[in-house]
């Protein structure tokens, strides 16, 4: 609030010896006071802060005539509201708050939130509000078990300090530290200066004008400092004209407008100007001439703007003696006309802060004006302080919030009166409106009891709620695809490949689909891209089919759940739907997730990838595998029918078998892995190092395919949920550098990387989930389960001879990879597989130069 002593920023002054130790004295007993303070409860707290409250109320009446006695100027029944509002008001809003310990506690989110006092506080006084500014101070103080220091404004330092007696000796009647409130009531800079640059001061909370903010914010220590304001009041033509008269004459004669959110400049729309000031006059106001407003300008400031401490605070008939304008007797308030040209209104003495019953006016052709007259304003003193509005329009009460740079935008009411808080509306009351950094303060808000607080957050270790998410049906083993004949469907889209409709196995879908048209979309290729699927989209979009199909390997499945998508929400585009992230659960990409329009059925023809229940789709795009993972993607049904992949040669039963037990293995330890998806782990490696040998040296034995299939698609519901790990990632890299398929560039990395999982890592991943690294103790569960033996290494070796059964290569040389081709493209994969999502959950971080080594494994058989 403006007018205080004046503190003009310089290093820390020297003060004789004797002053210094005094100085010294009354700071470290604020510390001893503070550390003692420190030790008591809420409930001491609490008895400490009442007794403090009753005095002040108690006294209320008396330090008003203190302050009108000392300063000369303001109302003395108005100095007894405040007095009030500082007391009762404040202990109103301060009676259920906890400021000693555990104050607050989020039981989701597993934190707590315990307050610090912050030991001692210096806190300076403004001399508009002397005593109430005091009484505030001290009792915030008080709860929240600050010491403070107090430097009260020179021209108003008895009856604050009178106030603070009287608070301190009901407090410590109630156990408050001696110590804990003490004045220091001397009017030098020097002393200020001293005590603001003073190592035991741990806080500064300064009320006064622009050069004691900047002062306390040059004092290098952590503070609050809030300065004088200059409100704009816009009363708009939507607004009840009687109570804007009201509240006006009530908030701007309060205490003489010696208060620093009061109204100093009404800016009214033409269509209710001459009503408005017409029922000012009424109600006491009286509408200055110009040659009146310039008398009055002459005597309200000095030449160089400063408001002349004459006129602070001073009725209207003492400013018009001292202005020479004749009044009549009971007026409130003097209007004095301004400019609506916004040059000559910046330019205008009157535009500035009127700590006195003087009350600027403008006339406004148009809401456009106003609001700019209004920011005006508030650019000469007044910006980060309070501003008004008077309107019913909503829109208009819209735009002047959001144009107006202040901290508090009353609607609707009064300023001085209703930004103390607790009157007019629900904002907290205070003696100390922030300014924003605008007017030099750290805070825009009502300054209370939160801001002497350190508030420490213990923060619980919290392991994420996790999920399992499946289609909401799976049809399995021989004779499953009778399932189609359910589908019930009208018009139905049957994508497959080329390999697949030449096999025959849309005409045998159709069939069991039959009377639904169908129409058969074959156009995928192995490892899809974009162009495909945005062809299939558009075929979806045209027939508006109501049933997808998807019958093939991985590679069609997943190109009809993206097809479904972008059929949907063609505006959609790949890269933005695989933008990379860390934690699915905080990714930036958005799929939509509206009801699809066509349900999905995948039946499978491989028994690998697990994409008939998945989230997960992986495409081709510019020779990089991109995978897009949203469980938008799972499709509604899927159909395991073992016949099908009783077609599939021997490579593609052994390629698409160890593409489903890397899922397995990967998933199984995961950062993500959970009881629920370890239970289908266990089970999938099991069935699959059993039947996958059978399957791949006799296609046709159908036992193994049935298990294979189910074994295939029991992994796939397990990293459903889990997702996988690094070697999907090296496997991803290498495949689409290679056009390797993607079961065999998994079988080229898989023996390394189980044995560099289950190592020590270099560098481990966060995983909240994980209690310690169990790699080599899953591992060796695995192993002990499925009785390969009792430690991880039976179960590795188990893997790596399926593996050498399989034929699989083991170098890139017998994956048909160049040598050289392979040698130069290392940093290259390394840097896709890193990039690579599959890499997120791997349980052990994988760095770079690990990878390269990984990927250099294969040059050379290990
Ligand atoms: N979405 C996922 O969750 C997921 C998981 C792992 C892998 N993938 C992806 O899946 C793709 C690989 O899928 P895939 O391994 O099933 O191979 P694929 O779909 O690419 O098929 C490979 C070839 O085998 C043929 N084929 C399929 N079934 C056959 C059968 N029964 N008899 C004879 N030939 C048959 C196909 O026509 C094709 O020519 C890759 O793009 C991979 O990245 C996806
Ligand atoms: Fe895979």
């Amino acid at each position: 609030m403006a007018m205080t002593v004046i503190l003009p920023s310089e290093p820390p002054a020297f003060v004789e010896t004797d002053v210094a130790a005094r100085l010294d004295a009354i700071v470290d007993g604020a510390g001893t006071a503070a550390a003692a303070f420190r030790a008591l409860d809420q409930e001491a707290v609490d008895a400490i802060v009442h007794a403090m409250v009753v005095a002040g109320v108690r006294h209320a009446v008396e330090l008003a005539e203190l302050a009108m006695e000392e300063t000369g100027f303001g109302v003395f029944e108005d100095k007894v509201i405040k007095n009030y509002v500082a007391t009762e008001f404040l202990y109103d809003h301060l009676r259920d708050k906890r400021t000693v310990g555990v104050i607050e506690e989020d039981r989701e989110r597993l934190l707590s939130y315990v307050a610090e006092p912050i030991g001692v506080v210096l806190a300076l006084l403004p001399i508009t509000n002397p005593t109430s500014t005091a009484l505030f101070k001290a009792i915030v103080a008080a709860k929240t078990r600050n010491a403070v220091v107090f430097r009260p404004s020179a021209r108003a330092a008895r009856c604050a300090e009178r106030a603070i007696d009287i608070v301190r000796t009901a407090g410590e009647a109630a156990g408050l530290p001696p110590g804990a409130l003490q004045v220091v009531p001397d009017a030098t800079l020097d002393v200020s200066q001293y005590l603001f640059h003073h190592d035991g001061v741990d806080f500064i909370w300064t009320t006064g004008g622009p050069k004691a903010v900047r002062a306390t914010n040059e004092a290098g220590k952590p503070c609050v400092g809030v300065g004088p304001g200059n409100a704009p009041v816009y009363v708009h033509r939507s607004a009840d004209v009687a109570m804007a008269v009201m509240d006006v004459l009530i908030s701007k004669t309060f205490d003489a407008s010696v208060i620093c959110p009061a109204e100093q400049t009404l800016v009214v729309d033409d269509a209710v100007h001459d009503d408005l000031v017409a029922e000012l006059v009424r109600m006491g106001a009286r509408l200055l001439t110009e040659a009146e407003v310039d008398a009055l300008a002459a005597i309200a400031f000095e030449a160089d703007g400063r408001m002349r401490i004459e006129a602070l605070g001073q009725s209207c008939p003492a400013l018009a003696a001292l202005a020479g304008i004749r009044l009549d007797d009971g007026t409130k308030v003097l209007l004095a006309p301004l400019p609506s040209d916004l040059p000559a209104l910046a330019d205008h003495p009157l535009v500035r802060e009127k700590l006195m019953p003087v009350l600027g006016i403008v006339r406004s052709p148009s809401v456009e004006h106003a609001i700019d007259a209004c920011v005006l304003v508030t650019e000469h003193g007044g910006l980060g302080h309070t501003s008004a509005v008077y309107a019913e329009d909503a829109e208009v009460i819209g735009r002047f919030a959001e144009a107006i740079r202040t901290g508090r935008i009353l609607v609707n009411a009064p300023t001085a009166v209703g930004a103390l808080g607790g009157v007019y509306n629900e904002l907290a009351p205070t003696f100390s409106l922030g300014c924003g950094t605008w007017g030099g303060s750290t805070t825009t808000a009502n300054v209370n009891y939160r801001e002497l607080l350190n508030v420490k957050v213990v923060s619980r270790r919290q392991s994420p709620p996790q999920w399992f998410r499946v289609p909401p049906a799976t049809f399995f083993n021989t004779g499953a695809l009778g399932a189609l004949r359910e589908a019930g469907a009208a018009r139905v889209l049957l994508v497959t490949d080329a390999d697949t409709e030449a096999r025959g196995v849309p005409d045998e879908v159709r069939s069991l689909l039959a009377p639904a048209a169908v129409h058969v979309f074959a156009d995928v290729e192995p490892e899809p891209g974009e162009a495909a699927i945005r062809a299939g989209a558009e075929r979806l979009a045209a027939m508006d089919a109501d049933l997808v199909v998807a019958v093939g390997g991985g590679s069609v499945i997943d190109a009809a759940k993206v097809m479904r998508l972008l059929s949907e929400h063609p505006e959609l585009t790949v890269p933005e739907l695989a933008l990379p992230f860390l934690d699915p659960r905080k990714r930036i990409a958005r799929f939509p997730q509206d009801p699809h329009r066509a349900r999905l059925i995948a039946v499978p023809t491989t028994a690998g990838t697990g994409s008939e229940v998945s989230p997960a789709a992986v495409l081709t795009v510019g020779g990089a595998k991109l995978t897009l993972v949203d469980y938008s993607l799972v499709p509604d049904q899927a159909i395991v029918e073992p016949r099908l992949t009783a077609t599939m040669p021997p490579a593609l039963t052994a390629d698409t078998g160890v593409d489903a037990l890397t899922h397995a293995l990967e998933a199984y330890v995961s950062i993500f892995a959970s009881p629920y998806s370890d239970a289908l782990c266990l089970q999938a490696v099991r069935m699959i190092l059993d039947a996958l040998p059978r399957a791949f040296a006799h296609g046709d034995d159908l036992a193994a395919r049935t298990q294979m299939a189910n074994g295939a698609t029991i992994a796939g519901l397990a990293f459903a949920n889990a997702f996988v790990g690094v070697n999907h990632a090296l496997a991803h890299a290498v495949g689409a550098r290679f056009g390797i398929a993607h079961g065999r560039a998994n079988a080229l990395f898989l023996p390394q990387v189980l044995r560099y999982n289950a190592a020590i890592p270099t560098k481990f991943m966060p995983a909240p989930g994980y209690g310690a690294y169990v790699v080599p103790a899953k591992y060796a569960e695995m192993a002990r389960i499925l009785g390969l033996g009792e430690s991880c290494d039976e179960l590795f070796a188990g893997v790596d001879a399926l593996l050498g059964e399989l034929g699989m290569p083991r170098t890139a040389a017998e994956a048909g990879i160049d040598e050289g081709s392979y040698r130069a493209a290392v940093p290259e994969l390394a840097m896709a597989a890193f990039a690579d999502l599959s890499l997120r959950t791997n349980p052990r971080m994988p760095l770079v130069a690990e990878l390269r080594d990984l990927l250099e494994s294969v040059q050379r058989r290990v």
